[in-house]
């Protein structure tokens, strides 16, 4: 009997006593009585993120196969609106083979898309770099010169334009031949030699053109999506994450070999260059708030999703809070000049206290009413934005460059796309002027439609849209013009913030 109540105070102590870990927040904006104008920054740097895999034409890429076999076999399906079934490309089969193989035709059309962004009133840009358009092959001592003459292009028109570049190195793929051995890509430790070698051969050739660089782009989804979910290559389903710790460490390896490869060669230039590696955050906060276990599985998943892979690199030791071993890096220690951010919005954890070990991740709450959700059923969370830039800010004190934030929204008025640049620029005011946080730029994601991997092509992202049917043309979206708009007045004004509030009310 007393068993019975001993087990019965506990299950009681884990549900109702909110002592413990995150709350669930009812509020999802910053709201304050100040009026505006939401003024950002002088030299704030304005522009929109891409990604070679996205827009560009395929190359031999471990994503490159991915496609081409999903699109061979038919695998089209996804589990429900935005969450990918593994092994699938949501409706790819709707999309031609040139589209498959061209992507946006970027190729062909890098000269009128950067003209474009700078017509839409950008300053700057961020791009990344194709590995397998500079290293084809295995075992070369130099990118192709096919692969720095495309780069070039993408760098003289930033220049003509009179955009920033900003310049990423790794974007989730990678070449082929890196996925021969049965361990693949970043698992095998051959790669964090290779990405030097690609580091050296692009700062070779580019290290006076661009001063912003970004190493790793949310190296924290492609291990997870890609080990632990399946639905990236290698369409791994590990189960433990503790068995993802190497994948994670070297990557950290990776990224601090190329912070010195590209400060030495930016010394040798006598220039100065910033250089770090962006993460995909989101506010993880429970599901329900009473539910203790919620909560504290909440703050784990956060620290070991955001900040386990950021602390490390102020440290120099990783130390995974999901398990694996902990690890003292050699030369890692202050490798990010920046914190990059891409945020995008909320997730609820949800866990089950007859076994602790599992737990949900709900990409948005369908009993709330009030909850605003995107294209993907993503939770649209302003709030969580002013949260992460403040936890940023609070833990390494350095300037903070958001690097991604942007949603899925294929109407034609695409109206979330445009509630949530205001929202999330006007977060940005509010945590630089609260809490002194040093934002320095915001790069929205993206500046045209693309290729979103295992959503494929029907998840819509750019303030400019394809008509994929009618040879890839460019379609300004209302929000690019509302961007245009805000980039000229440096920030959100007054009268732009009252359309948007109403907008946001009568949409409930
Ligand atoms: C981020 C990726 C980017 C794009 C956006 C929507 O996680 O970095 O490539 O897919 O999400």
């Amino acid at each position: 009997m007393i068993y019975i109540f001993i087990a019965l105070g506990i299950l009681i102590f884990f549900i109702f006593v909110p002592v413990f870990g995150k709350k669930r927040s009812k509020v999802r904006y910053t709201l304050r009585e100040e009026k505006g104008p939401y003024t950002l920054p002088e030299k704030f740097m304005w522009g929109t993120s891409t990604a070679a895999q996205q827009i560009e034409t395929q190359q031999k890429t471990d994503w490159t196969d991915f496609e081409n076999s999903a699109y061979k076999n038919r695998r089209f399906d996804t589990l429900a609106p935005g969450k990918a079934k593994p092994g699938h490309i949501h409706n790819l089969g709707a999309y031609s083979k040139e589209v498959i193989k061209k992507k946006t035709d970027h190729d062909a059309r890098i000269e009128k898309d950067l003209a474009l962004a700078k017509k839409l009133g950008h300053n700057a840009y961020r791009f990344s770099v194709d590995w397998a358009r500079l290293f084809p092959k295995p075992g070369m001592s130099s990118p192709s010169k096919a692969g720095i003459a495309f780069y070039q292009r993408v760098l003289d028109a930033c220049r003509k334009n009179k955009l920033t570049p900003s310049l990423t190195l790794f974007h989730f793929s990678s070449p082929s031949w890196l996925w021969q051995d049965t361990v693949k890509g970043w698992e095998n430790p051959n790669t964090i030699e290779e990405f030097q070698s690609l580091t050296r051969g692009v700062a070779e050739h580019f290290i006076d053109q661009v001063d912003h660089w970004c190493t790793l782009n949310e190296p924290m989804v492609y291990v997870y999506n890609g080990y632990l979910d399946g639905v990236f290559p290698p369409l791994e389903q590990r189960g433990n994450p503790a068995k993802v710790a190497p994948i994670i460490s070297n990557l950290l390896k990776g990224h601090a070999a190329a912070y010195h490869i590209l400060h030495d060669a930016a010394r040798a230039k006598n220039k100065e260059i910033q250089v770090g590696l962006t993460q995909h955050t989101r506010a993880f906060e429970p599901y329900r708030n009473y539910a203790v276990l919620d909560r504290i599985t909440a703050s784990i998943i956060e620290q070991a999703f955001i900040w386990d892979m950021l602390d490390a690199i102020e440290t120099g030791h990783f130390a995974p809070k999901t398990g694996g071993a902990r690890e003292n890096i050699p030369g890692l220690a202050g490798t990010q000049d920046y914190v990059g951010i891409n945020y995008y919005g909320r997730f609820y954890v949800k866990t089950d206290i007859t076994r602790p070990m599992k737990f949900e991740v709900l990409m948005h709450d369908e009993h709330d009413p009030g909850e605003k959700i995107n294209q993907l059923g993503w939770a649209l969370y302003p709030k969580g934005f002013y949260d992460v830039l403040a936890s940023a800010h609070a833990k390494y004190n350095k300037p903070i460059y958001i690097l991604e934030n942007g949603t899925a929204d294929d109407q034609d008025d695409d109206k979330i796309r445009q509630s949530v640049l205001v929202n999330h620029l006007k977060e940005i005011y509010h945590v630089i002027k609260e809490k002194g946080a040093d934002v320095r730029g915001y790069f929205h994601w993206s500046l045209i439609d693309n290729f979103e991997w295992a959503e494929g092509f029907e998840a819509r992202f750019g303030l400019v849209k394809i008509d994929y049917a009618k040879n890839f043309k460019r379609i300004p979206r209302p929000s690019a013009e509302l961007y245009r708009e805000i980039i000229e007045a440096n920030g959100v004004t007054e009268a732009i913030w009252r359309y948007y509030t109403a907008l946001n009310e009568a949409n409930g």
